[in-house]
Order: C-alpha cells, then structure tokens, then sequence
C-alpha cells in the first residue's frame, strides 16, 4: 500500500467515503459525522496539501489530514506554543478494516509530524464516542481534556470535543513512501 497527495479532483471520492463510514457510525448507535462535511473546506485543505490517500492498488483504502493548524478554542497558547501536528478525518474503508490500517496511519503521520519538527501528534474526537476514544486509547495517545462548549452552531455543544496527543515518534509503517 502506498501513501499519496489528495488531489482537487478527490473532492467527491473522499465525501463519498465519509458517507460511507457515517452510514457505518449510524448502525453502531452514533451521531459521529451525520452532517454532510462541507465540499470547499475539504476542498481548500486538499489545496494545502494537508490530505492523504492510502492506496491498495487502484482502490482508497484509507484517509487522513495531517495539519499544523488547529481547531479554534480547543487547545490552550500554551499547548499551541509547542510543535504540533493535528491528525483529522482518519478514516478507513469498512472493507479494509480489521486490519490496522487506521493504526499503521497514525504512525506514518507521527513519524512525518517529526520530520517536520512536531512534538506532538494531536487529535480531537467526537465527544459522545467512548469506543472512539478507547481506540485513540489503544494507540498510545493520552487524554488531555474533553472540551464541551464552543462549537460551530451558535457556540452551543462541542461535537468533537475530546482531546488527545502522543508523542511524535519515527516509526516503521510499512507503507511506501509518498510519491508526489
Ligand atoms: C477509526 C478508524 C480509522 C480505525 O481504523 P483501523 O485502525 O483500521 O481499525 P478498525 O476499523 O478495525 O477499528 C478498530 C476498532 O475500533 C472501533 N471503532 C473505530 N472507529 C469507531 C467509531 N468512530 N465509533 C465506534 N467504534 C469505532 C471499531 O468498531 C473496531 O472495534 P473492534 O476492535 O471491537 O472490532 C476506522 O475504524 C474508521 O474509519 N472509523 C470511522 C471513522 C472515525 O471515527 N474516524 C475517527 C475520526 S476522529
């Protein structure tokens, strides 16, 4: 499997893909990710060069923005003033799941995160989701705080308000390296 660069043109594939795992999320009993992801914020982050596909031949096995920049009102200037880098929208095919891609991911992204100089590699999770953050758990991040006020409709309930980081380490991923 091999690691690229979204491009402009991946807008629709990857909307499709969160779907995709919404759908999945409504049949676990979660409200993670029911409203439809805005196609120009997506859009502008893929311009940023901020976006990855995993690939498995010619199939998206997997997704994950990588960023220096945060969430605004989640992490406090004292923890911003630290090299970071902020992992969103991890997402893997359900076909592909089971197999620690989502895992193996993460190591790629705190392994590029220290090449880039990060301290940490840092994250937030949908509030309400305990198997989420039992999974952020499993791999080796560290709960920080949960944040439950300020979000995006009228500053009312934070959706993705749980916050976690871990140490940006080398690691051997096993995917190839990125090729454009
Ligand atoms: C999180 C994710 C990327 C992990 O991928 P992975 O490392 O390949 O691991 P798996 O998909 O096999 O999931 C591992 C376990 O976590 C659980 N899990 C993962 N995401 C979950 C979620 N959002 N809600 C509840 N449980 C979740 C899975 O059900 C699975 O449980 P099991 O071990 O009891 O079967 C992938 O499960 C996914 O795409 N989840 C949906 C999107 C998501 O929540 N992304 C995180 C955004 S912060």
């Amino acid at each position: 499997m091999r690691i690229i660069h979204a491009r402009p043109d991946d807008v629709t594939k990857l909307l499709r893909f969160r779907e995709e795992a919404a759908a999945w999320l409504t049949r676990l009993g979660s409200d993670q990710w029911q409203r439809p992801y805005p196609a120009d914020r997506l859009l502008a982050t893929i311009e940023a060069g901020s976006v990855f596909m995993v690939m498995d031949g010619d199939a998206t096995a997997a997704t994950i923005t990588l960023t220096p920049y945060a969430e605004d009102g989640l992490w406090t200037d004292q923890e911003l003033a630290e090299p970071s880098r902020f992992v969103t929208k991890l997402t893997v095919a359900r076909m592909h799941a089971g197999q620690n891609i989502g895992g193996r991911l993460l190591d790629w992204a705190g392994d590029r995160a220290l090449s880039e100089g990060a301290k940490w590699l840092r994250l937030d999770a949908w509030t309400t989701n305990e198997a989420l953050q039992r999974y952020y758990l499993r791999q080796g991040f560290e709960h920080v705080r949960t944040v439950l006020e300020g979000g995006a409709v009228n500053g009312g309930p934070r959706v993705s308000g749980w916050l976690a980081q871990r140490l940006a380490t080398s690691a051997d991923h096993g995917f190839s390296d990125l090729t454009c």
